[in-house]
């Protein structure tokens, strides 16, 4: 991870977003009680889930399947020119850059920190920043991310237990998407009392760490699942798919009801990113 002192005024963001979390884990219990009360899954008064001020076009679904989204994983691409490879990007309309973030403890692999991320805005203010956080404690480096240029932040329930709710919460606060993310042999019940809260749901389609790997089928269940979970409790979530995305599995994934793609190796492997497009698009053509 990168050193935390750039955006850590008087290195006490871990004390203030502890607080944060103590307070929304207050009111969560209120809340939880009153959608239960109201039968409804949005809640209702001060504790119901904050309307996203920022970039809120970015998670609008196409409810006829049109609308299908690729994210570039930029963990794909070349460090050594991160620049030149982002720099296509918007002429294909890919308006989204999916940032992977391992601390080599949640994940066997480390990828790069907040100020990394930081640079990376600095190079394009236009694309929506997606950071999925594959680290332990995740409550210790969301406001950072944050503030480095996150326009959503997606953490792994396994990683975060209790503090998923507040969580979540605390991102809708900033005016930021909330994301949550569940490993292959995560279930779907594991997230589901967090579903109104969510904007965005991760289901990792390999076991995270690693770019290049074969997408697990199975997973694409739990994507059904939470298609119909959205369903039945009226929530508007996208559904973010991950791992092993290429010509062959992003139209099985789309059809599962996937609303968004993460794609490392099939837009930027080889460095041909406009090829790469061209053929995953054109997967999709028969399913979108
Ligand atoms: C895996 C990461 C993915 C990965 C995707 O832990 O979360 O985003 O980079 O890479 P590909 O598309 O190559 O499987
Ligand atoms: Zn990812």
């Amino acid at each position: 991870m990168g050193g935390r002192q750039g955006s850590c005024r008087q290195g006490n963001c871990i004390d203030a977003c502890n607080r944060e979390i103590v307070v929304a884990r207050r009111t969560a219990k209120s809340a939880r009680k009153k959608v239960v009360k109201s039968g409804s899954s949005r809640g209702s008064g001060s504790t119901a889930p904050q309307p996203v001020s920022s970039s809120s076009d970015a998670l609008k679904r196409s409810r006829r399947g049109t609308g299908v989204r690729i994210a570039p994983s930029l963990l794909a691409a070349n460090f050594t020119n991160l620049s030149e490879a982002i720099k296509p990007l918007r002429a294909l309309s890919l308006n989204w850059l999916h940032l992977d973030i391992m601390d080599g403890v949640f994940v066997p692999n480390i990828s790069f920190g907040p100020d990394v991320v930081r640079q990376i805005r600095g190079l394009d203010e236009t694309l929506y920043f997606d950071a999925h956080l594959m680290i332990t404690e995740p409550r210790r480096y969301v406001k950072e991310f944050l503030e480095a240029g996150a326009q959503s932040v997606t953490f792994h329930v396994e990683a975060a237990g209790d503090d998923s709710g507040p969580l979540l919460r605390y991102i809708r606060r900033q005016g930021a998407h909330s994301g949550i993310s569940i490993k292959p042999r995560t279930k779907v019940s594991e997230i589901r009392d967090h579903l109104p809260f969510t904007d965005l749901v991760l289901v990792m389609t390999v076991e995270p760490g690693f770019g290049g790997q074969k997408m697990i089928p199975a997973t694409l269940n739990k994507v059904r699942e939470l298609v119909h979970l959205r369903e039945e409790l009226g929530l508007e979530y996208l559904i973010q798919v991950d791992g092993g995305i290429d010509p062959t599995t992003a139209p099985l994934a789309v059809a599962a009801g996937a609303d968004v793609l993460v794609a490392g190796t099939s837009v930027f492997g080889g460095g041909r990113i406009r090829q790469n497009t061209r053929e995953l698009r054109k997967s999709l053509s028969k399913v979108s």
